[in-house]
């Protein structure tokens, strides 16, 4: 199966990254977002992101202007139909990723493969709202996703060695290194990292050292390029807290329990990077 168009369902910071590296790609790209606002939010910063990549000349004006035309953005759903593959990106709520999916069935050509961007929630559940659970299957990106080489493809019991295949062709046509993870919580990249953000959030809280030791500890001593607390900040600590929780009521692994401070600052409407206070302010003149 070949695929030419490929659907983003959400504009957002993941939605919006994999639409730009599709379009950048050369597939015809529709993304579709909740309401016009955000859509245009979404659609905005990738035209920025692509207006600095000419300006640093990694991209010609011919080529910015050939992504463009092949970028499409919705509000409506009905949009993806003639998609060979979409890719949800929606925030992490099974009730709505089930929605989002039993939608898509009804659109998509059968031919099509449905993808869940989600971080650690589970595929198969996804999978089984719909009439095509072989195609179904997790296409896991990184933030920011421009700039992140890894692309996770999630296999659940259910999907096809075929639909693998297609995926990973497509995540190496977008210059991606794609490795196979089973549908088990947090699949390879979390389940590695979640402990770690959050060993080091409760070393912040306990006081056993400033934000910025812990940060500059990681950066110099492990050669990571940001620290834990400045990685939190960019994954957006209620992205965190929320995989955290999920990972936590899965396994009932203790590792996965999220600080009372991270629970905290989430319930302040500190975010991160997103809301311009996380560990570090992100506010102007700070
Ligand atoms: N959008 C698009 N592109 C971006 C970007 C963004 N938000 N931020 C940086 N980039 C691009 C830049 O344009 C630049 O591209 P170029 O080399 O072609 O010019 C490149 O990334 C490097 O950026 P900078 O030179 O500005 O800055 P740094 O060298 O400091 O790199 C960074 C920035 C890539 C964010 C780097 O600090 C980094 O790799 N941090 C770790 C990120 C990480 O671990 N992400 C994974 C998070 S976990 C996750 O996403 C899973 C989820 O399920 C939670």
């Amino acid at each position: 199966m070949e695929i030419k168009k490929v659907g983003v369902v959400g504009c957002g910071i993941m939605g919006g990254g994999i639409a730009q590296v599709c379009a950048e790609a050369g597939y015809q790209t529709v993304t579709r977002e909740i309401n016009d606002e955000l859509l245009q939010k979404g659609l905005g910063a990738i035209k920025s992101n692509w207006s600095k990549s000419v300006a640093k000349g990694r991209m010609t004006k011919e080529q910015e202007a050939a992504a463009l035309g092949r970028l499409k953005g919705t509000t409506r759903m009905e949009d993806f139909e003639g998609c060979d593959l979409v890719i949800e990106a929606v925030i992490e709520r099974m009730e709505l990723k089930k929605e989002v999916f039993s939608q898509l069935d009804r659109i998509c050509p059968p031919h099509a493969i449905l993808a869940s961007n989600t971080s650690c929630l589970s595929i198969i559940e996804m999978a089984a709202v719909t009439r095509r659970p072989a195609q179904v299957m997790g296409i896991h990106f990184f933030n920011p996703v421009p700039a992140m080489k890894l692309v996770e493809l999630v296999q659940t019991i259910i999907t096809s060695q075929e639909t693998v295949a297609v995926a990973r062709k497509f995540a190496e046509s977008l210059g991606k290194q794609p490795i196979l993870a089973k549908d088990s919580p947090g699949f390879i990249v979390n389940l590695l990292l979640v402990p770690f953000l959050l060993d080091a959030i409760r070393a912040y809280q306990n006081g056993l050292a400033s934000r910025e030791d812990i940060d500059t500890g990681v950066k110099l001593g492990l050669n990571h390029p940001m620290g834990p607390l400045a990685l939190t900040d960019l994954v957006g600590l209620d992205t965190t807290l929320f995989i955290a929780d999920a990972m936590y009521a899965e396994t009932k692994d203790p590792k996965y329990a999220a600080p009372t401070l991270l629970r905290k600052m989430v319930a302040a409407g500190w975010m991160g990077r997103k809301s311009g206070r996380g560990f570090y302010d992100y506010q102007k003149g700070a």
